[in-house]
């Protein structure tokens, strides 16, 4: 005997059989629907860029660890995209002069990382993207955290099940540099080691800010960043803050970002933290990861930020963006720790299919014929093609959930008639070809009341 081939994905990936994809598209499509109210458009980019845009912004682990390389030509590399922000840049920018500002965009790309499959984690994953550009004021933060409530709302979630947790970089650099003293060249780090705060044991962690920051003053500050609880609790662990601090764009900016949230009323899904830094490079301002309150979640669902200086890989033009990524996976998880994915999804309904059964095998022109007829009305139709043993085909049409049976002999055929069978009540006639349609509806309704 031949050896057969493996039937499992590669590892990291999954097939997606009819009733998962039923659930993701679902769950992405109603996603979808909250984008359209905040009038956000879908675009696409393809799946292979060249790699250099993604080594110049996005982060060196993403770029240098977890990517998937292809090579097109010897020594020409492209890369498999591990996220979209900066394909988003590319596209903004071969047309930032004809694009009506603010520009409000949504996709909803494959990507790729290679990361160890874990809970929440696979090598091939959908990412749902919303962001907004060319809008520098923070009503763009505030479009952006209102959407995200409303996207959970929309599946029934409540404040007690997820929070949006924010900071603001620019935050973080007035406290670095006015109160801890750390130079501008050391801000990346600064930014690494915070937002490994939450990946790593305690002592590892420890070590890890040590190893990395060599500077005891500093290290105290990143743990006073990680263990504060709020705002004023972070201020009062530090002594002597100067003046400047307190008139700093990063601190001034997030005042004004609170204020706005509490006047739009949302203050109950957010909650600032000082530790929330995200592990891209490019974000400048606002960043925000959210997370499911409970324990079965630890990870962050998704987050996103605002990012001044990613169209500069592409032009002199400065336009400044926010928005965010979502795994749908991780956001599955979390919609089926709280049962908001109601069970029928996965299942396909068949409740306005009409199935053509026949009674002998010379029916299969009339019953094309009639196929033809009911899916230009846009129902769904089946023709069963055994073209005899009614039973057989009702049995069928029954297992599957059919609610209407079309049912075709030579008498129906010879007059343009065809007999109609309830299948909820059992109850069955037989009508003119021309009353068909109607006769569907009716069958429909009343099933539906
Ligand atoms: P990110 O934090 O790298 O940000 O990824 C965003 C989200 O994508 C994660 O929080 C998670 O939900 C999902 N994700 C990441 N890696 C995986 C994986 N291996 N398997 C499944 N899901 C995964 C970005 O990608 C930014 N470009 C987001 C953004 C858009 N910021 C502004 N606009």
């Amino acid at each position: 005997m031949s050896k057969k081939f493996s039937t499992n994905p590669l590892r990291g990936m999954k097939d997606f059989y009819p009733p998962d994809l039923r659930e993701i598209n679902w769950i992405i499509d109603t996603i979808r629907d909250v984008a359209s109210l905040y009038s956000y458009d879908e675009f696409e980019s393809p799946k292979l860029e060249s790699i250099e845009i993604f080594a110049a912004k996005s982060s060196d682990e993403l770029v240098n660890e977890q990517s998937f390389l292809v090579e097109k030509k010897k020594g020409e590399r492209l890369i498999l995209i591990p996220e979209l922000t900066p394909s988003l840049a590319r596209m903004i920018s071969a047309k930032s002069q004809e694009l009506k500002k603010p520009i409000r965009w949504f996709s909803v790309p494959t990507c790729y990382r290679y990361e160890r499959p874990q809970k929440g984690r696979r090598r091939e994953f959908k990412q749902i993207n919303m962001d907004i550009l060319g809008e520098n004021s923070l009503y763009a933060e505030l479009e952006i955290f209102n959407a995200v409530v409303d996207i959970f709302l929309e599946f029934g979630a409540t404040p007690d099940q997820f929070q949006i947790f924010y900071n603001n970089r620019r935050f973080i650099d007035s406290v670095c540099e006015l109160i801890l003293n750390v130079s501008k060249d050391k801000l990346q780090l600064v930014y690494k080691v915070l937002d490994k705060s939450d990946k790593m044991e305690e002592t590892e962690y420890e070590k890890f800010v040590l190893d990395s920051l060599q500077d005891e003053t500093i290290v105290q500050g990143i743990f006073k960043l990680k263990e504060a609880t709020s705002l004023e609790d972070l201020l009062n662990k530090f002594e002597d803050i100067p003046e400047e601090f307190y008139n700093s764009r990063g601190y001034v900016e997030l005042l004004d970002f609170n204020l706005l949230l509490s006047e739009a009323n949302i203050t109950e899904y957010c909650t600032f933290s000082s530790s929330v830094v995200r592990g891209l490079d490019y974000y400048t301002g606002i960043v925000f990861e959210v997370f499911d309150t409970g324990k079965d979640n630890i990870r962050s669902i998704f987050g996103g930020g605002r990012y001044d200086d990613l169209l500069s890989l592409f032009s002199d033009e400065k336009i400044s963006g926010i928005g965010f990524g979502m795994g749908v996976l991780m956001f599955s998880l979390f919609l089926k720790t709280y049962n908001l994915i109601p069970e029928e999804i996965k299942e396909k309904d068949y409740t306005d299919t009409i199935y053509i059964a026949s009674i002998n095998d010379n029916m299969s022109n009339y019953a094309l014929k009639l196929a033809k007829l009911v899916r230009d009305e846009d129902f769904p139709c089946i023709i069963d093609y055994r073209f005899k043993n009614l039973k057989n085909q009702l049995k069928k049409a029954n297992e599957l959930g059919v609610l209407i049976v079309l049912i075709i002999g030579p008498k129906e055929a010879e007059n343009d008639k065809v007999s109609i069978k309830n299948m909820a009540t059992e109850e069955q006639s037989t009508i003119d070809i021309e009353d068909l349609i109607d006769k569907i509806y009716n069958i429909i309704e009343e099933f539906g009341s």
